[in-house]
């Protein structure tokens, strides 16, 4: 196994694409810190990642509370013994336009997407540092390339995202510690499917949310259909296996944006 005896830690980790993302570093041999806010949905993946024959711990972490950030490392390093592999991946969306949207909605989306990364980037880089060896990966989007409707401060957060990551790899370039991004493009996640997801929102007059979905996936996916959590978490081992590659945001997304 490429990553076995490796120590990972994923935010958002409790469901969507970092319940993928855990189950792909698991398969290939880590040992898991399952983190997210809601703490019953990140048990729930840590039982899969024991059913795998790997350890792994539930921690219950606000990205946004630089307290907790700090804890959820530290619970990390003393019940798996290290951090390898950090994948900061917590995320959240609200789909309004400019004129619709408050100054609540731009702080709580910016705080957790963008504010979310730096905390987290903050506090892994140190057990990384003293071993002399790291992997970073932060979730950016497709919405961190190019800009969408009713989406300018989601597209702000991840733009800063994919900035931030670049800036510091550079930082960290002499360290062990590589730093790199996925940019998931669309995944039938909450984000997309559900009540308050893009396809319900982007619905047309007369369209269940169901063709909606799919009309989506049809008209804006060059392959015609939706990419899936573990793709995501193919490009995480990549990245984690990967020696020479830092800086970097690579579009996972079926071909939808090509830079
Ligand atoms: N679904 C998509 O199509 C898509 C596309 C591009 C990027 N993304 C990005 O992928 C990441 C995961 O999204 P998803 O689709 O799996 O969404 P999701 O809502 O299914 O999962 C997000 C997870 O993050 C957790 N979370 C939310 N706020 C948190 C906080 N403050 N602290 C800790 N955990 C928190 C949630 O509890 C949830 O488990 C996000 O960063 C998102 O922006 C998703």
């Amino acid at each position: 196994m490429k990553l076995q005896g490796r120590v990972a830690l994923v935010t958002g980790g409790g469901r969507g694409l970092g319940q993928g993302i855990v189950k792909r570093l698991a398969e290939a041999g880590c040992d898991v810190a399952v983190v997210d806010v809601l703490l019953d949905n990140a048990q729930k993946v840590a039982e899969e990642v024991k059913a795998l024959g790997r350890r792994a711990i539930a921690v219950q972490t606000d990205v946004t509370q630089w307290d907790q950030v700090q804890d959820m490392v530290k619970q990390t390093v003393s019940k798996l013994g290290k951090l390898d592999i950090a994948v900061n991946n917590a995320g959240v969306i609200i789909i309004k336009s400019v004129e619709e949207l408050t100054e609540q909605d731009w702080d709580y989306v910016n705080d957790v997407n963008a504010k979310g990364v730096f905390l987290c980037c903050k506090a892994e880089i140190g057990p990384m540092k003293n071993q002399g060896w790291g992997r970073i990966i932060n979730t950016a989007s497709i919405a961190g390339k190019e800009g969408f409707p009713d989406l300018s401060h989601y597209c702000a957060s991840k733009f800063a995202v994919v900035g931030f990551t670049n800036a510091l790899s550079k930082e960290l370039k002499r360290t062990g510690i590589t730093v790199n991004a996925i940019c998931p493009g669309i995944i039938g996640t909450g984000m997309w499917y559900g009540p308050n997801g893009l396809a319900e929102k982007w619905k047309l007059p007369g369209e269940t949310m169901d063709e909606s979905w799919k009309r989506h996936q049809d008209q804006l996916i060059p392959q015609g259909v939706a990419q899936t959590p573990e793709d995501m978490g193919d490009l995480a081992v990549y990245f984690a296996t990967a020696e020479h590659v830092t800086g970097q945001s690579v579009n996972v997304d079926g071909g939808l944006v090509s830079h």
